[in-house]
């Protein structure tokens, strides 16, 4: 008999090793090593028929014209996937356990008008129909199928030829091939190979449902993330009724888009006015709170961001930093300290985006200097102000992008004035109500604000 061919891969990267190791040689990550039987040779599917064709084919002679994007039926979904789902397109969910996959993919596969094939390797049909019943799913075309063999699965795919295919969850399903067990790395990406190999030979489009780990990465981030089209994230905590979905990555439209979606009794309700819902609780007349305008994907979004300072009593002052990068902060304050003169080398700093939210743009430099200042000051600000604008290491306030599209959305708030840097400054055809305040440095913020 053969001698059984093992070897040891490594959990996070997927890199393998002729013997264990304690720390992986490619990504270095502890422990991450676990043994697996290599896949038998000979094995390896013909993943070169992802196109239509198998010969190489001239440019021009390349047909695009029946693309190949329907509508989900849920608008704000769509808008994440860059307009609605693509045929044969291979998109990955993930998030926190709870926090509402199996519920969104649910309501897809109800408003999805051809026959769709939901596969399940966490739930009973029984448990999915409950969902189902909460949500007022009534849709005939859906097939419910709990199945954990990937080779059944795909026989079950080409004979039923569903128009749409959830699988939740990836890591639930294994492939007989590998002996290692569901969610290993190696049967993660079997699944997602063959899945990918169907979305394209058969222009079907596939939604992956993945979990999440500890550190909030897709397990097997690399290799999974690099074989979809499109990663989704959900976004935020279980904390909100809200519910964030963003565009990781997306072949087929704008990273960075995301949909905002509020958790209701009967399922996931999409949120019309985001920005309103964001700033609904904002207090009145308090320092250190300041609304910035963040482009996320092609949306503008307005969010509050939030700042304590009080002296801090220990010899190390502390810096916390939720929703923004902390190295951001940290730049910011030794900004503020040389080009405005603040000495906040003694205070404790603790920053907040209200709702949960993440502002990673530069865009809202400005406004996070002046909710420094403002708490550092004590001196509320303006409440009809917005911010934009990025912050230079010399005090200096640089061009924003997009900025007629983020001054429409302050105006659609009823905002009566907005700070933007000088550069942008004029705009071509400025909405009527706003004061447009042209702004070229970090002293002149201050003057404008104190
Ligand atoms: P679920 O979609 O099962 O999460 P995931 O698949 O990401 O693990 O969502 C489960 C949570 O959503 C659960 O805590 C209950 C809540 N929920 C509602 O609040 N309303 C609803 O209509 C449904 C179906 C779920
Ligand atoms: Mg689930």
């Amino acid at each position: 008999m053969a001698k059984l061919k093992t070897s040891f891969v490594c959990q996070q990267c997927g890199a393998s090793a002729a013997k264990w190791l304690g720390r992986c040689p490619d990504c270095d990550s502890w422990n991450s090593l676990v043994e697996e039987n290599a896949p038998p040779s000979g094995s390896g599917r013909q993943l070169s028929s992802i196109g239509a064709n198998v010969r190489p084919l001239r440019y021009p002679d390349v047909d695009t014209d029946d693309e190949m994007r329907s509508a989900s039926g849920i608008p704000e979904f769509d808008r994440v996937l860059g307009g609605g789902i693509v045929s044969g397109s291979l998109v990955l969910i993930g998030g926190d356990p709870g926090i509402g996959k199996s519920t969104l993919l649910l309501q897809v596969a109800a408003a999805h008008p051809g026959k769709v094939l939901y596969v399940s390797g966490e739930e009973s049909e029984r448990q999915i129909k409950l969902r189902g019943e909460r949500l007022g799913v009534e849709s005939s075309s859906l097939l419910l199928y709990t199945e954990t063999q990937l080779e059944r699965i795909v026989d079950e795919l080409r004979s039923s030829k569903p128009s749409l295919v959830i699988l939740d969850s990836v890591q639930t399903v294994f492939s007989s091939k590998f002996s290692s067990s569901p969610g290993s790395i190696s049967q993660v990406r079997e699944v997602t190979a063959e899945l990918l190999y169907f979305a394209k030979s058969t222009s079907t489009p596939v939604f992956l449902i993945g979990h999440v780990n500890k550190e909030g990465n897709l397990a097997g981030p690399k290799a999974l993330e690099h074989m979809v089209d499109t990663v989704l994230y959900f976004e935020g905590d279980g904390s909100h009724a809200h519910r964030v979905v963003r565009a990781v990555k997306n072949r087929y439209g704008a990273a960075g888009e995301l949909g905002v979606f509020e958790m209701t009794s009967t399922g996931l309700e999409p949120v019309d006015n985001p920005s309103g819902l964001f700033l609904s609780e904002r207090p009145e007349n308090a320092s250190g709170s300041v609304v910035v305008c963040s482009l996320e994907g092609t949306r503008p979004l307005l969010l509050e961001i939030q700042t304590l300072t009080s002296t801090s009593s220990f010899g190390y002052p502390r810096r916390v930093a939720l929703g923004v990068d902390p190295a951001r902060v940290s730049l910011l304050l030794a900004v503020l300290e040389k080009r405005a003169g603040l000495s906040l080398a003694g205070e404790d700093v603790y920053v907040n985006v209200a709702g949960g939210m993440n502002v990673s743009e530069p865009a809202s430099d400005v406004g996070l200097v002046a909710s420094m200042a403002s708490s550092f000051r004590g001196q509320p600000l303006d409440s009809d102000t917005v911010f934009i604008g990025e912050v230079g290491l010399s005090g200096e306030v640089r061009r924003a992008q997009q900025v007629p599209l983020r001054v429409k959305e302050i105006a659609r708030l009823g905002f009566g004035r907005a700070l933007i840097p000088a550069g942008n400054l004029p705009l071509d055809d400025p909405p009527k109500g706003v004061e447009l305040i042209p702004l070229r440095n970090v002293s002149e913020l201050m003057e404008l604000i104190f």
